[in-house]
């Protein structure tokens, strides 16, 4: 049940700790700079040959595959491509026999998703999948897969499934790497003591609740709200924004910061909230930038930054601190924070926030 949380959204966004440790339980193995990835063990070899990836999701699945791609490209130096399920399946994809396609599902039941990946399996490509509910029917028609371990999500609105999927998917970036042997022995050493750290920081990131709480409380009331980040912590923002509409149908969008300058900067005013993912990671510089030009125009920001920056704190509203880590991590921090403040948000609106309206778990049909 609810662990007496008032929300099954509220218990799933605190079991993060602990989902994301089932998500790497056995899998990685910091001293000999190793991944275990028993589900694609008999594709190990194949993933040599591989000449691109492909990855079908949907929601906020489609989003842990965005964070994917940079993963992927990064570590793995292969390029990816990420795509709606239901644009893929109607388009008359180009792939062959070179090519692996990873589908990205909580439930394992979308239907386009579903059809994304039939649609691919004809074309001979070779099928991956990255799902939640065991036995569920894309583990079923892929040729391998892992699972994220998460247990059962009950919230309409997804959280420690999409942590668990960018976990898994950050364990697979580097087990693929590992086969195409493109990382030092000593680099996937230092990534992986990194990554086992996770679910300690995920616990220390939830201390700032009663902050974003109190931030919540001072948004409430907006119409529209704006969520930036760039390399990957676009997508981030792309998810904090979709958090937020989901459940407490505030009208939010999520860019990455330097599109803003291409049309949106025209919303900003004093009613906007503007939330940015301004952590010290390789876009630090770039992404002040735009928080000066959102200040410039009067807009309100709110800003996730690495703990203890003083200089973005001077120049934002409100600041949410989340610890101090490698970009590895930055993804899966840094959406803590925006989870908690949609949660907290559609709780001041009197929200039904684990079944928000129109909405179901399982999108079964097209
Ligand atoms: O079960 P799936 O991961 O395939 O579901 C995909 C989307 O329907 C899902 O992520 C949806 O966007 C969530 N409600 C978002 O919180």
């Amino acid at each position: 049940e609810k662990n007496g949380y008032e929300h099954f959204m509220l218990k799933e966004i605190h079991e993060q700790p602990r989902s994301i440790k089932d998500s790497m339980r056995g899998r990685i193995y910091p001293l000999d700079g190793r991944v275990e990835l028993g589900g694609l063990k008999e594709y190990a070899e194949k993933l040599k040959n591989i000449k691109r990836i492909i990855i079908v999701s949907c929601g906020t699945s489609w989003h842990a595959g965005l964070i994917a791609e940079y993963l992927f490209e990064k570590y793995a130096r292969i390029p990816v491509e990420v795509e709606y399920a239901s644009e893929f399946r109607y388009r008359n994809p180009i792939i062959d026999k070179s090519d692996l396609v990873i589908a990205i599902s909580q439930s394992g039941e979308t239907a386009d998703t579903l059809a994304a990946l039939s649609i691919a399996g004809l074309k001979g490509a070779t099928l991956f999948g990255v799902c939640n509910v065991v036995g569920s029917s894309i583990p079923r028609m892929t040729h391998a897969g892992v699972y994220t371990h998460a247990g059962p999500e009950i919230g309409v609105a997804s959280t420690k499934a999409f942590t668990s999927q960018v976990t898994v998917l950050t364990l697979m970036a580097l087990y693929v790497a590992q086969q195409r042997d493109v990382l030092s022995k000593q680099k996937m050493q230092e990534l992986l003591t990194e990554l086992e750290k996770l679910p300690d920081l995920v616990e220390t990131t939830l201390k700032c609740e009663d902050n974003v709480k109190k931030i919540a409380g001072i948004i409430k009331n907006a119409n529209n709200c704006i969520f930036l980040g760039r390399g990957s912590a676009f997508p981030v923002a792309l998810e904090g924004a979709l958090k937020l509409k989901e459940i407490s149908y505030i009208h939010a969008e999520g860019y990455p910061a330097a599109e803003m300058k291409h049309g949106p900067i025209a919303l900003i005013d004093e009613q906007m909230p503007v939330v940015f993912i301004a952590t010290n990671h390789s876009s630090y510089e770039k992404v002040i930038s735009n928080i000066q030009e959102v200040k410039a125009r009067k807009g309100m920001v709110i800003s996730v930054i690495s703990e203890g920056d003083l200089k973005v704190k001077a120049m934002s509203d409100h600041t949410i601190e989340i610890p101090v880590t490698n970009e590895l991590l930055l993804p899966v921090l840094a959406s803590i924070p925006l989870q908690l403040l949609a949660y907290h948000i559609a709780v001041m609106r009197n929200c039904n926030v684990d079944q928000p309206r129109n909405l179901a778990k399982s999108v079964t049909v097209e």
